[in-house]
């Protein structure tokens, strides 16, 4: 099937980020968001993203006006009626995802893909909740989406191969590299990732060294462009929580114990950049 009509649910930093990428390789993309005052958010973002790229001379004037004018924002996914490809990218909840992928599934096209975009729940749970699970995978996308190389595709237990070469297709089709991993906890990105950003915490924690200084090792060190706390920050502090839950009790191993003080800061609200405050402060600008 040639994808022409996609759906993107959920408008917040990811589904933004992708159904920007989408509109901009070409894509009629319609996203979806709970309520217009949402919708309108979203858009809003899409729209300063890709003044920040004409701004720096990587889209021009014309190319910015035709994605835009391929993006749409609606209300519900029955509005979005059509698609041959959706991908997903509600909050970090199974029940939420099994039911948006439901609802995907009455109001695509025949033969339609669906994608989660989610970051470590079972690919396999989701596509549990429709019909054709073969026709459901995971399109694991990276924050900033306009700007990161990577989709990690990720196939469900009941995932066709033919599915998996469409998305991988796909990905190339949006300028990314596919990357491909079975469905367990975390996939590859966020099982390698995590526990590095979890033992810088504990580094802090156990005062080892400074955060200036934790940040500092592994951005000119390992040259990361983001040191560990700082990455924790931008990801969001609630979300590399929820990951290593989602780890430690997959895989029932001990050394994916979240850090107390991730806990704690959690517990706090200090969630990073969107909360303004997290292991650094971020002044409102
Ligand atoms: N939309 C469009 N363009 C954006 C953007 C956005 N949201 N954010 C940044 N950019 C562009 C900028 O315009 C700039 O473009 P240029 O290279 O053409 O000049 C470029 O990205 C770099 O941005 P800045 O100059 O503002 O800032 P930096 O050089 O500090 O880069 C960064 C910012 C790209 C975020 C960089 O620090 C980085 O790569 N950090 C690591 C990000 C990372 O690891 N992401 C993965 C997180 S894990 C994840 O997403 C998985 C999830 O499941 C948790």
């Amino acid at each position: 099937m040639t994808i022409r009509r996609v759906c993107v649910v959920g408008g917040g930093t990811m589904g933004s980020g992708i159904a920007h990428v989408f509109a901009q390789r070409g894509l009629e993309a319609v996203l979806v968001e709970s309520s217009s005052a949402l919708a309108d958010k979203a858009l809003a973002s899409i729209v300063r993203n890709m003044d920040r790229q004409a701004a720096k001379g990587t889209l021009s004037a014309a190319d910015k006006e035709a994605a835009l004018k391929r993006l749409s924002v609606v209300t519900s996914i029955e509005k979005a009626a059509g698609f041959s490809f959706a991908v997903e990218a509600v909050p970090e909840n199974l029940e939420l995802k099994k039911k948006i992928f439901c609802e995907l599934e009455i109001h695509a096209a025949a033969g339609a893909i669906l994608a989660t975009n989610t970051s470590s729940l079972s690919v396999t749970e989701i596509a549990s909740a429709v019909k054709d699970p073969s026709r459901a995978v995971g399109m694991h996308f990276m924050n900033p989406v306009p700007v990161m190389a990577l989709v990690e595709i990720i196939r469900g237990l009941q995932t066709s191969d033919e599915t998996h070469r469409t998305v991988c297709e796909l990905a190339v089709r949006l300028g990314k590299t596919p990357a491909s991993a079975r469905d367990f906890p975390g996939f590859v990105s966020n099982r390698v990732l995590m526990p590095m950003l979890n033992e810088a915490i504990e580094c802090l924690r156990e005062g080892v060294s400074s955060r200036e200084d934790i940040d500092t090792i592994m951005r000119l060190g390992m040259a990361h462009p983001m040191g560990p706390l700082q990455l924790a920050d931008y990801i969001g502090l609630d979300v590399c929580l929820a990951i290593m839950e989602v780890l430690h009790q997959g895989f029932g191993d001990s050394k994916y114990r979240p850090s107390p003080l991730l806990r704690q800061m959690v517990r706090a609200g200090r969630l990073g950049v969107k909360s303004g405050r997290g292991f650094y402060d971020y002044p409102k600008k």
